[in-house]
């Protein structure tokens, strides 16, 4: 685990307790909403891959997952509103209901070309579970179905989320520190 000394690591935004207990609330949600279907969970990599690995142990509805790598970022924490799919699904998601399962929705540029994407290859259903959003930075108009936590305007890391790739085995969710920040 990463040191928690690290002068990188800011503010603590989500303790590990709130995030255990509020991804198993969303899971017993969508277990609710998606009774007698079998949800194909798209995880889009990398940041989203430990909400995913908690919130699929608590569902209680059959279910499969498929993985899908876009950038937007590089290792600076802003958006360059240009996506690019680095690795696609396996497997065809026509007539599936599916849940992209996504780590964070800032400007929302990355959802909404994802949402373009995979609504183009005739899914049954699509809807969006993102644990973190930051609705101050959004600059398309979409809100996900099921959301953990929203989150002030402060670039997080933890549970996932990265920066330069670092700090996605910390067991809660961060503020990245501001003089940091300022030097990228
Ligand atoms: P968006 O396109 O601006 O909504 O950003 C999408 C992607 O950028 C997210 O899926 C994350 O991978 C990354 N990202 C956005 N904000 C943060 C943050 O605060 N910390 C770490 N990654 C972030
Ligand atoms: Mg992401």
């Amino acid at each position: 685990m990463a040191s928690t000394r690290d002068a990188a690591i800011g503010e603590i935004l989500v303790q590990p307790d709130d995030l255990q207990h509020r991804v198993r609330e969303l899971a017993r949600e969508i277990s609710r909403d998606y009774e007698g279907r079998e949800p194909l969970l798209v995880c889009v990599l990398k940041g989203a891959v430990f909400f995913l690995a908690d919130l699929m142990r608590s569902l209680e509805v059959p279910c499969e997952v498929d993985f899908m790598a876009v950038s937007s970022y590089g290792s600076a924490t802003q958006t360059s509103g240009v996506v690019r799919i680095l690795k696609d699904l396996d497997a065809s998601i026509e007539g599936r209901d599916v849940i992209i399962v996504e780590d964070i929705v800032d400007s929302g540029l990355t959802l909404q070309y994802l949402l373009r994407n995979l609504r183009a290859r005739g899914p049954a259903s699509l809807a969006v579970c993102a644990l973190l959003t930051k609705p101050e930075r959004r600059r398309v108009d979409l809100s996900p179905r099921y959301v953990g936590f929203e989150i002030a305007d402060k670039f997080a890391i933890g549970y996932g989320l990265d920066h330069g790739e670092r700090y996605r085995n910390l067991p809660y969710v961060a503020a990245l520190k501001v003089e940091q920040d300022q030097a990228i």
